[in-house]
């Protein structure tokens, strides 16, 4: 098996900003409640007619600069998200149509917020068995498309945006050391979009019921967050054979600073290890950690040898923590 790393990173926000005070103009809230709850003050937001292969992108082509990669040299290129442009043809295949990416294999994988994991850790199995040299995985999402801004209890936390990640081989025993990747489907009417799919297809009913909105047990998905952090850090740790006093960065899912700092405190790493950019973006799911990184990385918080890890949480019930050595 082959070593498996992050050779460039690329990320990309809408240019409009949504502030906590725009908000007390749209729902009943405040910014001292969003604040203290959340840690967020404001998150971009697509303008209308700009869909989510868009954001992608714009972030794979600067990932794609950061590692000096050809489109055309890609292999594999994995979009993770739930807002995809549309239901079929795959985000991935757009993107890697206006990439100029010709000679890839190109797919959607939906891990709600844990995406950018679950996307990383199905890369990385190519290029480590040796079938694919370079793929690109980018983490987007539009969630201001499916938020119902009529409840001030979702409306306020989630943002838009994209972050890539080129993968390739490099030297032995650098790039990812573990991963660790797991799923309750139990949890799933915690968090989800109840209408769209299957089970209840678009109708009169489903729109006026707002069921084409997200749809959160908020205190509930709290507390498994909290939980399922701590415990996915820890085993990846274990995999990697590494003590949590080696980490040099930690970039967790960044959804709501209160569950960040449990979670932080619960694994013993210091807080000025930990990136934290939710206050700026809110939570972008499955763009949160590769956006988190690609800033990390170039505002020079990571250096050669460092060892980062990610963790996330996320729909489904998901999650997934990696370890990198970069
Ligand atoms: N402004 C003002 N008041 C509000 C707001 C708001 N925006 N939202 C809720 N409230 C009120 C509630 O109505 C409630 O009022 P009441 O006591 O009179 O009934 C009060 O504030 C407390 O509400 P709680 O829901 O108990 O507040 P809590 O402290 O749990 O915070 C929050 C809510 C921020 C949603 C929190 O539960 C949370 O962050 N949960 C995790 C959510 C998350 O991470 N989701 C993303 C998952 S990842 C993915 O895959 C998309």
């Amino acid at each position: 098996m082959y070593s498996v790393g992050i050779v460039g990173t690329g990320s990309y926000a809408p240019e409009k900003v949504l502030t906590n005070a725009d908000l007390e103009k749209m729902v009943d809230t405040n910014d001292e409640w969003i604040t203290t709850r959340t840690g967020i003050k404001e998150r971009h937001i697509v303008p209308d007619g700009m869909p989510v292969s868009e954001l992608c992108y714009q972030a794979a082509l600067r990932a794609l600069a950061a590692a000096r990669v050809g489109a055309e040299e890609l292999d594999l290129v994995i979009v993770m998200t739930v807002t995809g442009d549309y239901p079929f043809p795959a985000t991935a295949c757009l993107v890697a149509e206006r990439l100029g990416a010709k000679n890839c294999a190109a797919f959607d994988l939906e891990a709600g917020c844990s995406g950018f994991i679950y996307g990383a850790a199905t890369a990385s199995q190519f290029i480590a068995t040796g079938m694919y040299r370079s793929a690109l995985v980018i983490g987007a999402e539009t969630l201001s498309k499916l938020v119902n801004w009529e409840d001030r209890s979702t409306c306020v936390l989630f943002g838009d945006g994209a972050g890539a990640a080129v993968l390739q081989r490099v030297e032995e025993g650098a790039g990812f050391l573990s991963f660790e990747l797991g799923a309750d489907g139990g949890g799933g009417d915690l968090l989800m979009l109840p209408a769209g799919g299957s089970a209840h297809p678009p109708s009169v009913e489903t729109l006026a019921e707002k069921m084409h909105t997200i749809h959160m047990a908020g205190n509930e998905v709290f507390k498994f967050a909290v939980r399922i952090m701590g415990e996915a850090a820890v085993k990846a740790l274990e995999k990697a054979g590494l003590r949590k006093e080696e980490v040099d960065l930690l970039v967790p899912h960044q959804a709501n600073m209160r569950i960040v700092e449990s979670a932080v405190k619960r694994l013993g790493i210091s807080p000025e290890k930990v990136v934290i950019n939710l206050d700026r973006y809110g939570n972008m799911s499955a763009a949160s950690i590769p956006v988190a990184l690609d800033e990390a990385v170039r505002g020079g918080r990571v250096a050669q040898g460092d060892i980062l890890l990610m963790v996330a949480f996320g729909a489904g019930l998901t999650w997934g923590a990696a370890v990198l050595k970069w």
